[in-house]
């Protein structure tokens, strides 16, 4: 039944969610305020259709949060769904092999920024909510909290959460905005990693200086910073800040046989990437090395001169974003403090270093023995005939652990995209088959968990 009207109506959601991916809504870039906001509007419009009771546009001091509600029957349990309208910059675009605002087809995939994260995994969540009130097949109380800042930090759904318990109260929430092995082998994220995102500035003379008159005679804060970061590594691919791995929560073997067993083909992961050989922490596999080992990255280094042809300059100053992915126990704020430490008592005497932190977020682990995994361990068996493989993801959704610790929620992590989707690159895209089966998935969740 669910099957016939996601089949018999597939077409329009299609278009519908193109038209939401064609509003440019790009969190970062104050210059698409207004985008953000009509992005918001239109799945307020698209909730309301689909039989929500109420909806509302939550202002907050950034871009707005959309609340909508459909409460079948108070007595029953009520399931919240969180996910973020807003998409990373489209940047560099010249790499897109079609414009980030103009969804297209190829391949049975949606290419578009936000197409996977998370427009296209929200919208699953719009059209199975749709197909369960059109086929009178909600039997619990339902809850959707979309906001637009997730790719910036999320600082003031923290507030907004904090200010709203009761309009929040809940049973459980689900997220789809994570991965999936394949279609092949579903499976549940059941961990993520948080984040420290630093900034650090190495200023060295008054000015930028002529690169003969002075090179070898003064400190070039590109130099420095280049060696300054080299050092944040050991030779065994361990970071070197003091402290980093105190609380670090090391697996038992169960645990790491277990998180090994998902399957992994690690030609075909260099094959995508490009790459003739991988890297990372000694000792450890790649799936270790991203599932539950903390890490630092630059994500961003510039200074000097980078335009066209040569100049010869030694620049005054030099910057790099850095950015620590963390595992439980680490602690974002610790982890901050640690770095902030280490990078200033690591800078030599003739440069000037500042250290800023950007936003950050605590890791989360969430629960593999409760009603709600269960059911949604059941929906994925049900539609892909296989049980889902528990996962660690190594990226971040830092509300995960706010909504544990301010609400008390556990959180099912129902994720249909794909590593390789190009989420937050040029060509970002999501299956078609991923959309039908992940909308179908959520109301078999429904169905499970309304049994429990
Ligand atoms: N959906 C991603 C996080 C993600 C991606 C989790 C893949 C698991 C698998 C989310 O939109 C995101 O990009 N988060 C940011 C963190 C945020 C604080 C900016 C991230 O992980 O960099
Ligand atoms: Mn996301
Ligand atoms: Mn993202």
């Amino acid at each position: 039944m669910v099957k016939q009207y996601i089949e018999k109506n597939k077409d329009r959601f299609l278009s519908e969610l193109f038209e939401w991916l064609r509003i440019p809504s790009i969190s970062a870039d104050s210059r698409r305020k207004l985008d953000v906001r009509k992005a918001a509007e239109f799945l307020r419009e698209k909730l309301l259709t689909a039989g929500a009771d109420k909806v509302e546009i939550c202002e907050t001091k950034g871009h707005p949060i959309v609340y909508a509600e459909r409460i079948v029957d108070p007595s029953k349990p009520t399931v919240l769904v969180y996910g973020h309208y807003d998409v990373q910059p489209a940047d560099p675009l010249d790499l897109w092999h079609s414009p980030p605002f103009e969804p297209v087809i190829k391949d049975n995939k949606i290419y578009a920024r936000g197409a996977c994260d998370d427009k296209g995994q929200v919208y699953m969540h719009v059209k199975a909510f749709e197909a369960m009130m059109k086929l009178n097949l909600l039997s619990c109380n339902v809850k959707f909290m979309v906001e637009g800042e997730e790719e910036v930090g999320s600082d003031n759904l923290g507030i907004f959460v904090k200010e709203n318990k009761s309009k929040l109260k809940a049973d459980v929430i689900l997220i789809s905005d994570t991965a999936l092995i394949s279609l092949e082998h579903p499976s549940i994220t059941t961990g993520l990693r948080g984040l420290s995102y630093m900034e650090v500035e190495v200023t060295g003379p008054n000015r930028d200086l002529h690169s003969g008159v002075y090179g070898g005679a003064v400190a070039n804060p590109i130099n420095v910073l280049c060696s300054m970061i080299a050092s944040l590594h050991d030779e065994n691919g361990r970071v070197t800040i003091p402290g980093f791995y105190d609380r670090v929560v090391e697996l038992t073997e169960a645990d790491r046989i277990a998180l090994n067993k998902a399957p992994f083909d690690l030609n075909a992961y260099k094959r995508e990437l490009g790459i003739d050989d991988i890297k990372g922490e000694k000792g450890f596999t790649t799936l270790e090395r991203t599932g539950v080992r903390p890490t630092l990255d630059v994500n961003g280094i510039w200074g000097g001169y980078t335009g066209e042809g040569a100049k010869t300059v030694l620049p005054s100053k030099a910057s790099a974003k850095i950015s620590m992915r963390l595992v439980p126990n680490q602690q974002s704020a610790e982890i901050t403090e640690l770095f902030t430490k280490h990078f200033e008592s690591i800078a030599p005497g003739n440069v000037k270093v500042k250290v800023m932190a950007h936003h950050g977020g605590e890791p989360a682990v969430t629960q593999t023995e409760s009603a709600s995994y269960e059911a949604a361990s059941n929906a994925f068996e049900e539609v892909f005939g296989k049980t889902p493989i528990p996962t660690r993801d190594g990226g971040s959704i830092p509300i995960v652990a706010l909504f544990k610790r301010e609400l008390g929620l556990d959180t099912v992590l129902m994720g249909f995209g794909f590593d390789s989707d190009a989420i937050h690159s040029p060509n970002e895209h999501y299956g078609i088959n991923n959309f039908v089966l992940g909308i179908e998935t959520i109301v078999a969740f429904y169905k499970h968990y309304s049994k429990k």
